[in-house]
């Protein structure tokens, strides 16, 4: 926002248009170099004089104006400096208004999200738990930027799993069983299977004839699967909610059965197709790839041509102009090669298919996947996290109502923040007593600032004095630290387009760490329910703004706001 404002204030000084200013315009790191800076060394060309020469000129002309910015030059660099007591009120009403954070940026542009997509009847990986969360982050976060979006659960609900696990159900399976808790009992079939295949090999083929069975339709066969998908889908519905995700699209692979066909023939009509050890490949070595396997020696289709029938589908049945695929780094050559195979097939919009990978996540320094034997129940982890968050809350504030729902809140946001605070490609290493916090860069340390910042507004009966339609007077949010927070909260749109390019959701993790830490120094630095009602009431508006952005801002990150804790 400073920026645009700072455009806005030039423009009339300089011969090139607002909106190229606002772009060249900098945001300086130290305030000592100005609240924002214009280098004039692009404009030396055009108007045939110094940087310096156009710094200076430009400088007195701003400095000769009751704009209530003094500017000071720095060779060719123009910095201006913004006075709190004029400026704090313009940024205020701009944060304040209803539509701060809600940008257009994508207007007209849709955008599909692949997001969590676990594999039904094998274990919900934290592989999943992180895509669900960094894909609901920029599902959220692309939404705020104006594009339309359409999140959708890429559900494993097709292979050779399922053949497996319909001949162990068929032997060991207790339905009932199988109701009660869908993901551990499939998870119990499954490693049965594995166990009991090594000394009865014949287990294979029984599990190969019931996926034949299967893909040609068999009744009973479909009916089975189906009940193993619903039921999975159910215990996978019970986390969304807690995580409060959800998805547009439901269409698992098996969605796609019908429609790998018609890319086969496009593959085909095309000659790229070739013979390789019986199997059909695209060969991808002009781009320095391996080649790309559509059919195996069998005939029966695997994972790429899948991922071609999807994106195809999400391209001309969905109105995709802009495809994301929220997978682990592990997968990164499968989908290079997947939007290569589109470019060769003459999609040009394969350059608008982007993979998003995300590094491992580790629990207490072990892999998740290998806690309580091989598999880590996420109902299980989300419960331990709201337990502590509960014994926290027991401690600082017994009286607290909700105490359960808010314990959950706290439980579940410091797991997700975890997983956003720094760039997904890192791998992250979750420490429960960390991570649960409320110091430290942490979820709850967030959250425990939104409801400070509320406890204070009501106590300094803010809502009474904003119920004036007064602004507060400029002279009472101008000190540094107010104004440092004024500043911060003025970049949150800033930060959600770079969150956009970069799809990176920690852009807004951090933001919201600066603002907080921008607050709590704010409001170390002195009193701010004083006995003068005006000089309260401004204080409190800068409070106030810094509570609706780091509100919005979690929002964004898929993180609840309790307003008391
Ligand atoms: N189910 C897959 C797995 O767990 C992830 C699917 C990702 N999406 C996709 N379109 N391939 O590995």
């Amino acid at each position: 926002m400073l920026a645009q404002l700072t455009a806005c204030l030039l423009a009339p000084h300089l011969p090139i248009s607002e909106k190229e200013l606002a772009s060249a315009i900098e945001i300086p790191p130290r305030p000592e170099l100005g609240d924002a800076a214009f280098p004039c060394f692009t404009l030396a060309k055009t108007m045939r004089q110094s940087p310096q020469s156009i710094a200076e000129r430009t400088a007195d002309a701003v400095n000769g104006t009751d704009e209530g910015v003094r500017a000071e030059t720095a060779g060719g660099y123009l910095n201006l400096f913004f006075d709190p007591a004029v400026w704090g009120n313009r940024i205020l009403t701009r944060v304040m208004a209803g539509d701060y954070g809600r940008l257009q940026d994508g207007q007209g542009r849709r955008v599909v999200i692949d997001m969590s997509s676990p594999n039904i009847a094998k274990p919900f990986g934290i592989g999943h738990l992180r895509s669900t969360m960094i894909g609901n982050a920029l599902a959220n976060v692309y939404q705020a930027a104006g594009y339309r979006v359409t999140r959708v659960n890429h559900l494993g609900d097709w292979g050779t799993q399922f053949g497996k696990l319909i001949a162990a159900y068929r032997r060991w399976g207790d339905r009932a069983l199988l109701e009660a808790e869908p993901i551990r009992e499939s998870l119990r079939l499954y490693v049965k299977f594995h166990e009991e295949a090594e000394s009865n090999p014949e287990l294979e083929d029984e599990a190969r004839e019931w996926f034949r069975k299967l893909e040609t339709g068999d009744g009973e066969t479909r009916g089975l699967w189906r009940f193993f998908v619903d039921e999975s889908l159910k215990e996978f519905d019970r986390v969304y909610a807690r995580l409060g995700v959800r998805f547009d699209l439901v269409l698992g692979e098996s969605f796609y059965n019908d429609k790998m066909e018609a890319v086969v023939d496009r593959l085909t009509e095309l000659s790229l197709l070739e013979e390789s050890d019986g199997a059909q490949v695209v060969r991808l070595e002009e781009l320095g790839m391996p080649p790309c396997l559509i059919l195996k020696s069998d005939g029966t289709t695997i994972y790429p041509i899948r991922d071609l029938a999807t994106a195809v589908y999400r391209k001309k049945q969905l109105g995709a102009d802009l495809l994301l695929y929220v997978v682990g780094a592990e997968q990164t050559l499968h989908f290079q090669q997947v939007f290569a195979v589109l470019g060769k097939m003459g999609e040009a919009w394969h350059a608008d298919c982007r993979h998003v990978p995300f590094g491992l996540m580790k629990f207490e320094g072990k892999k998740m996947s290998t806690r309580r034997g091989k598999v880590v129940f996420l109902d299980e982890v989300l419960d331990e996290a709201a337990a502590k968050a509960l014994q926290v809350i027991e401690a600082k504030n017994p009286e607290l109502e909700n105490k359960r729902e808010t314990a959950e809140a706290i439980g579940v946001g410091a797991i997700v923040f975890a997983d956003l605070r720094n760039r997904r490609q890192l791998s992250v290493d979750f420490q429960l007593e960390e991570a649960i916090g409320f110091e430290g860069e942490t979820g709850p340390y967030l959250q425990y600032t939104y409801a400070r910042i509320l406890s204070l507004l009501r106590k300094g009966k803010y809502e009474e004095f904003a119920a004036r339609g007064k602004a507060a007077e400029g002279r009472h949010m101008s000190s540094p630290a107010a104004w440092a927070c004024l500043k911060t909260a003025s970049r949150f749109e800033e930060s959600i387009l770079q969150a956009v390019r970069e799809n990176e959701p920690s852009v807004i993790g951090r933001y919201l760490l600066e603002l907080a830490k921008d607050f709590n120094r704010y409001y170390n630095e002195g009193k701010m329910l004083t006995e003068d009602g005006e000089e309260t009431f401004g204080k409190l508006s800068v409070a106030a703004a810094c509570a609706k952005v780091l509100k919005q801002g979690l929002q964004l990150l898929g993180i609840r706001t309790p307003e008391r804790i």
